[in-house]
C-alpha cells in the first residue's frame, strides 16, 4: 500500500491546511525546522531510532540515532550563539558530506538563524560572490577548505568569523576558531527560537542567465511541502532506510537529505565518497537501503557500467526509486526496471520551489519519460511562449507555470527584488523551463527557455563563467554555452577571443580550463575551448549564445537579422 494512495482522489481534494495536520501542527504553535527533525521526533518515543548512517572515503560508518542528532544540534546552536549569532544572521556551511553538516544545520535552524550552505567544490570566485551578496556573518568549514576563505576574506567585511570543525591548520588567522563537536560540552536542553510560518529559514544560491548567482529565500513552513511530498512521493515509511545521493550544497541535499525524511523520522543514510558503480551498489547492500533518491547523471554512469556488475550485489531491499535534476530519458525509465527490477520515478522541482512540484507517484502509471503530473496543491500549467495564457491544446509547448502559495515556495532572492518580481507573470510563478502537456494531464519536460547550462543536474550561469573567463590574461572576449553530452547531458563549452599577442595553442586550452575549474569549480570548467577571431553579437553589442549554443547542438539557428556578422 503506498502513502498518497489514489493520486486523483488526492488531487482533487488536497488542501495546504492537511498538511499541517499530517506533519501534527497545530495553528499557534512554534514552528522550527530544526526542532521538528529531532526534538520532536524523539518527543514521539523515538529517540533510540538511527536518524543517520554515515560511511566516508575509507570506509569508516558512524552511526547516530534522532537522539544524538537532537543533542548535537543543539550543542551546535548553543556554540553559535556563543560567538555571537542572532537570529536572522547567515552562517554558511561549507564543507563536504560529513556528519557536522547534517547536524550544524538544524543547530543553525534552531538559533533562528539563517543556513547558507555552498556546495564544497566552489572554489574562491563562486564563494566570494555568494558570501557577499548574503553578507554572511560566519562560515562553518574544515580545514581542507579553509584555504579557499582566506583568499578572499579582505572581501568580505561582513564575515566576522571563520569556524573550521574538523582538522587543525598549523597556523590560524586571526579570524578562524576551532570547534570540535567530539570535544565540546554537550546540550541536552535547548529552547529553539520560536519561529513563526514565515520566520527564513534556508538560503540557496542558484545560478541564471544574467547576473551572479541569485539567493533563493526559504522559510521555515517549507517544512509543510517537504514533509507531506516525502511521504507521499517517496513513499517514505516507519521502517525506511533512505539515501539521497544530492550534496546539500543544493537543495535536493536539504529539502530531501535532512529536512523531508527527518521530520518524518526516517533513518537515512549518506555516502561521503566518490562515485563508482560497485561503491554504490555495496552501500546499498551493505545498508539495506529501500528508497533511494538520486539524478539522471547518476543513471546514465550506472548504465554504462551495465547490469552484470548489478547482479553481483544483493540489493533486494530496494523498494521504490527517484530522480531529479534534468530530463530523464525513457531508456533510463526502461533500463532501471530491467536491471534492478523496479522504475526510477522522474520528480520536477527547483531551487525556487524548494520541494517537488510535478512528479510520478508510487502506484501511478508511468509514462517513461514524462515527469509526471502536479502534486496535490500545486496548480500548474504551460504558458503560450508569447500570450502567456495558459495552453489548452495538448501537446502544445510552452513555460511550465504555478499559482503561487504552495508553502515552500522562495520568498525572495536575497537583496535582489526586480529579479524576484520578473519571475511572475500573470498571477503565475514562471519557472523557466518549457513542456508541453499530454490529454492525459502528464508533463513532458523539453528544455530550458534561458541560457543557464545544466550539467550533471547542476545548473551553472553563463555569466559567472563568462566574468571568470574575461579575468584571465590571454582572453579578451567569451561566451558559455552548453554543449550536449552523453553522460551529464550538457558540459560547459567556453567561446574564447584572444588579446593581441596571443595564439591558441592546447596549452592555453588547459591554462583556461584549469583556471575556472580552481576559480569556480569542476562543474563550470569548460571541457572544451573554441577559440573564435570574433563573437557573434545583436547590434547593442550583445553577445548571442543562442546561436553558438543552436550550433553545438545541431539546431536552427532562427532570426539572425539583429546580428552584426555570421562568425
Ligand atoms: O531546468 C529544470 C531542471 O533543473 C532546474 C532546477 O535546478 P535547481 O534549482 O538546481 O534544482 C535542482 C533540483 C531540484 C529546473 O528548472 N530540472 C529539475 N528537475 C528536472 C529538471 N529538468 C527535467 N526534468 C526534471 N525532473
Amino acid at each position: 500500500m503506498t502513502n498518497i494512495g489514489n493520486y486523483e482522489e488526492k488531487y482533487k481534494t488536497f488542501d495546504w491546511s492537511q498538511a499541517r495536520e499530517i506533519l501534527g501542527y497545530k495553528e499557534g504553535d512554534f514552528l522550527n525546522i530544526g526542532y521538528y527533525c529531532s526534538d520532536r521526533i524523539c518527543e514521539q518515543g523515538k529517540g533510540s531510532k538511527l536518524a543517520l548512517i554515515w560511511e566516508g572515503m575509507d570506509g569508516t560508518v558512524k552511526k547516530y540515532t534522532f537522539d544524538d542528532i537532537r543533542i548535537l544540534s543543539n550543542t551546535y546552536a548553543e556554540y553559535l550563539k556563543s560567538i555571537g549569532i542572532e537570529k536572522g544572521d547567515r552562517v554558511c556551511l561549507f564543507m563536504d558530506k560529513i556528519p557536522d553538516l547534517y547536524i550544524s544545520f538544524l543547530g543553525i535552524l534552531k538559533l533562528g538563524a539563517i543556513a547558507q550552505p555552498l556546495f564544497s567544490a566552489f572554489g574562491p570566485e563562486s564563494l566570494v560572490t555568494r558570501l557577499e551578496n548574503a553578507e554572511t556573518k560566519v562560515v562553518l568549514t574544515t580545514k581542507k577548505h579553509a584555504f579557499k576563505l582566506r583568499k578572499i576574506k579582505d572581501d568580505l567585511p561582513a564575515l566576522e568569523k571563520v569556524v573550521i570543525v574538523e582538522g587543525e591548520p598549523k597556523k590560524m588567522e586571526d579570524y578562524e576558531v576551532l570547534f570540535s563537536l567530539e570535544s565540546a560540552d554537550k546540550v541536552d536542553k535547548l529552547e529553539s527560537f520560536a519561529a513563526d510560518l514565515e520566520s527564513p529559514s534556508v538560503l540557496h544560491y542558484t545560478s541564471g542567465t544574467t547576473g551572479q548567482p541569485k539567493g533563493a529565500l526559504h522559510v521555515h513552513s517549507s517544512i509543510f511541502s517537504q514533509h507531506v511530498t516525502s511521504k507521499w512521493v517517496l513513499d517514505l515509511k516507519e521502517d525506511d532506510v533512505y539515501w539521497c545521493t544530492a550534496d546539500p550544497g543544493w537543495v535536493t541535499g536539504t529539502s530531501y537529505g535532512i529536512i523531508g525524511p527527518w521530520s518524518l523520522g526516517v533513518t537515512q543514510c549518506v555516502l561521503d565518497a566518490g562515485f563508482t558503480a560497485e561503491r554504490w551498489y555495496k552501500f546499498i547492500a551493505d545498508h539495506k537501503v529501500t528508497v533511494w533518491y538520486s539524478a539522471p547523471t547518476a543513471i546514465r554512469m550506472l548504465m554504462k557500467q551495465g547490469k552484470e556488475v548489478v547482479k553481483k550485489f544483493d540489493m533486494s531491499s530496494l523498494r521504490h526509486l527517484c530522480s531529479v535534476g534534468e530530463p530523464l530519458n525513457a531508456e533510463a525509465v526502461i533500463w532501471s526496471e530491467e536491471a534492478y527490477g523496479l522504475p526510477f520515478h522522474d520528480t520536477f522541482w527547483q531551487t525556487e520551489t524548494g520541494a517537488m512540484v510535478i512528479t510520478n507517484y508510487p502506484g501511478m502509471e508511468i509514462k517513461p519519460g514524462s515527469m509526471g503530473k502536479p502534486f496535490p496543491g500545486i496548480q500548474a500549467t504551460v504558458l503560450d511562449l508569447k500570450t502567456h495564457e495558459p495552453v489548452t491544446e495538448p501537446g502544445k509547448v510552452g513555460l511550465i507555470a504555478l499559482k503561487p502559495g504552495w508553502p515552500s515556495m522562495f520568498r525572495a532572492y536575497w537583496k535582489k527584488k526586480d529579479i524576484y518580481d520578473s519571475k511572475f507573470i500573470k498571477g503565475w510563478y514562471v519557472c523557466g523551463d518549457r513542456a508541453s502537456i499530454d490529454k492525459d494531464g502528464y508533463y513532458w519536460f523539453v528544455g530550458r527557455d534561458d541560457d543557464v547550462i545544466n550539467t550533471g543536474g547542476h545548473l551553472v550561469g553563463p555569466f559567472e563563467i563568462e566574468s571568470a573567463l574575461l579575468e584571465h590574461p590571454a582572453v579578451a572576449e567569451s561566451a558559455a554555452v552548453g554543449k550536449p553530452d552523453e553522460i551529464n547531458m550538457e558540459v560547459v563549452k567556453a567561446f574564447v577571443s584572444l588579446k593581441p599577442g596571443n595564439e591558441p595553442s592546447d596549452e592555453l586550452e588547459l591554462s583556461i580550463m584549469n583556471f575556472i575549474r580552481k576559480k569556480l569549480s569542476p562543474l563550470a570548467m569548460p571541457q572544451e575551448i573554441e577559440f573564435v577571431s570574433s563573437l557573434p553579437k545583436t547590434r547593442s553589442g550583445k553577445i548571442m549564445r543562442r546561436v553558438l549554443r543552436a550550433k553545438e547542438w545541431g539546431e536552427e539557428i532562427g532570426d539572425t537579422s539583429t546580428l552584426v556578422d555570421d562568425e
